[in-house]
């Protein structure tokens, strides 16, 4: 069932070359150590282990093999790591199991999309007619370089009826499909078939791979509407889209940091002044896919928006979408962060880079943290002498607040608001504890740990047994059919597995796809949270992985159909067993550390951590056997 490729790759990369062009590593024993890259420490506590081709840092818990090695030193989506780990393994990639049929028309689709650009680009350099003059004296109006021109492949759609039509008939595109590819449009009373865009400067919309997948069509000067979009279609959504994407990813890794504006001209002319990790989101409020995406690529984030209010208001949607996206960071290791830079009132980022690059450098620079920009933001429009504007503000902002999940990073926040609303800080505590009540915290500690004494004296002798890999494997799986099964329940699971705890790869991108699909949003934005179906997880994986999970998939409808309850019963306890077998796996190299220790610091921190490790798996064995409460013994 596990995938033999990603098998024959784990084995074949030498993973102490693979971090070793990056950490100075030493050997020690059969492992090699050397300063941990996820934190910043002065003595090595980063071990690698070649056997196993895993590394584990012992002061900061970071650990996994070099598919998440590539993921988090090099910000590379799974897809991306799977290709370049082949590659240094020579391992072919089989060709990808996809539905020929499926396969066949989104090739049609796009063949025709990819037609239809190069036609309109061409009428925008080439046409000898005065109104593709016009357009071209419109680029030059806009101040559009011949450059960006060509790098963006911008077009124009003569102001005719049949231009594209006959164009794409030409060249033998099937007119139904050019109809389905939102390039062409029916008409209802005689299904005769007509062009979309007329009269209309083109941004050609591509995927991230850099496909045209739509456009965005402009009007040359005044009129309605502005910019007319492709409509939805089976390869164009335009609520995950980002226009600019696939121009802008290298140098949003690179710069470790993408800006977002609101306009198709806004990014382009930010392009053309050299920000070239700048996207568009369309217009609309970002939603939580558009964040998610943007995510692979960097974890910091910057919405230069317009100061009008319409864009104040999508923004503070968005920001919800953001946050909740960023704060939800049950991903280990990720943090983000959202800032948001407002524009001089009546100007774009197209208007302020073109007068003054220097002016944009600096708003960028002096972007506010997301959760100050709510405060102002909320504060800005109330009438603070007026009681009750002043706790909507409050109930407005404290759920952003009490989201910062680090005290010590909140604790500014609550200082903030109190200030703003001139209370103390005592009374924004106290309201932010009240409002707390309608989400409980999930509780860890109900299991109280057994007195460190009692713990101490056994730990040493143990000696954890590793689980076999196959039953280690089956664990993983029948992990991921029990949150397929009940995926709703996962935030409210009280020991959740990380990501980690997943040794296989291809399982753990999988339930990683699970946590980001079950991240709650806030019902203003997506009134159907909760409600998330298979098709949104799987859209979030790689094409490598979709085998899998739709193994994953067909297992459950071909199983017998469960209660609620027992779904419930199952996830806890398969849940449980995961981490208890990672926290197993820890308790092993600790002792393995323990045994190799020479100096005396290395031995005390080892020990502590050793300790912490046998509470841990106390407390999960303990939720585990606990029996349920009908069940008690009679007393
Ligand atoms: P703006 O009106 O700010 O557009 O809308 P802009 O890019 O600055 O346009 P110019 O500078 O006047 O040419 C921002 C974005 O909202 C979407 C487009 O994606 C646009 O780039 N939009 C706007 C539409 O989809 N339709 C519209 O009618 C207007
Ligand atoms: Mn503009």
């Amino acid at each position: 069932m596990a995938d033999p490729v990603i098998d024959e790759i784990k084995q074949r990369v030498d993973i102490a070359d693979l971090v070793g062009s990056r950490v100075a590593l030493k050997k020690a024993g059969r492992t090699l150590k050397g300063l941990c890259p996820f934190h910043d420490e002065k003595t090595p506590s980063f071990v690698v282990y070649p056997d196993q081709g895993s590394y584990h840092c012992f002061g900061c818990g970071k650990s996994g093999d070099a598919f998440t090695w590539l993921q988090e030193t090099e910000h590379l989506d799974f897809g991306e790591a799977l290709r370049q780990l082949a590659q240094r393994a020579g391992v072919d990639l089989p060709e990808r199991r996809r539905d020929p049929q499926a396969t066949e028309k989104r090739q049609r689709l796009l063949a025709a999309l990819n037609e239809a650009a190069a036609f309109y680009h061409r009428q925008l350099l080439e046409a000898r007619t005065p109104e593709a003059q016009a357009a071209r004296k419109y680029v030059q109006s806009r101040g559009l370089t011949a450059a960006t021109v060509e790098r963006f492949g911008l077009g124009y759609a003569p102001d005719r009826w049949d231009v594209l039509l006959k164009h794409l008939r030409q060249r033998r595109h099937a007119p139904e499909l050019a109809v389905e590819a939102g390039l062409l449009r029916e008409g209802e009373r005689d299904g005769s078939r007509y062009d979309l865009f007329r009269g209309r400067l083109l941004f050609p919309i591509r995927d991230a791979g850099g496909a045209v997948i739509g456009f965005g069509g402009r009007i040359l000067g005044e009129g309605q509407p502005k910019y007319l979009n492709s409509p939805q279609t089976p390869l164009f959504d335009k609520s995950t889209v980002l226009y600019g994407l696939d121009q802008a990813r290298q140098a949003i890794r690179r710069e470790e940091q993408v800006i977002i504006v609101e306009g198709y001209t806004d990014a382009v002319i930010a392009h053309q002044h050299g920000y070239t990790n700048v996207v568009a989101a369309l217009g609309t409020a970002l939603t939580a896919q558009q964040v998610r995406q943007l995510r692979r690529y960097s974890q910091n984030l910057v919405l230069a928006l317009d100061a009008d209010s319409a864009g104040q208001a999508a923004t503070l949607r968005g920001l919800d979408v953001m946050h909740e996206a960023l704060a939800s960071g049950t991903v280990p290791g990720i943090q983000g962060e959202v800032r948001v830079a407002t524009l001089p009132s009546g100007r774009d980022p197209d208007d302020v880079i073109r007068a003054d690059p220097q002016q944009w450098e600096t708003l960028i620079e002096q972007a506010k943290p997301f959760v100050e920009f709510a405060i102002d933001a909320a504060v800005a429009g109330a009438d603070l002498s007026n009681a009750r504007e002043k706790s909507a503000v409050a109930s407005r902002v404290l759920p952003l607040i009490r989201a910062v999940g680090d005290p010590i990073a909140r604790a500014p926040y609550v200082a903030m608001l109190a200030e703003r609303l001139g209370v103390d800080e005592q009374t924004v505590q106290a309201a932010m504890a009240a409002s707390r009540r309608r989400t409980p915290r999930r509780s860890t500690r109900r299991d109280e740990p057994p007195p460190p004494g009692e713990a101490g004296a056994s730990v040493l002798l143990e000696q954890p047994r590793a689980g076999s890999p196959e039953a280690l494997e089956k664990l993983e799986r029948h992990c991921l059919i029990a949150l397929l099964s009940a995926p709703d329940l996962l935030a409210d699971l009280v020991y959740r597995p990380t990501a980690a705890d997943f040794r296989r790869p291809e399982y753990r991108e999988i339930y990683r796809a699970v946590v980001q699909a079950t991240t709650r949003t806030p019902d203003s934005v997506q009134p159907a949270a909760g409600k998330l179906t298979d098709a949104a997880i799987r859209a979030m994986l790689d094409e490598s992985l979709r085998p899998h999970f739709d193994k994953l998939v067909e297992h459950i409808a071909k199983s017998p159909p469960t209660t609620s309850s027992q779904r419930q019963a199952d996830l806890i306890q398969v849940t449980l067993r995961l981490r208890e077998e990672a926290l197993k796996e820890m308790q092993r190299r600790v002792q393995a550390q323990l045994a190799a220790a020479q100096q005396p610091d290395d031995l005390t921190e080892l020990l502590q951590r050793q300790v912490e490790l046998h509470n841990d798996l106390n407390r999960v064995q303990l939720a585990r056997s606990r029996p349920p409460l009908y069940t008690a013994a009679p007393a």
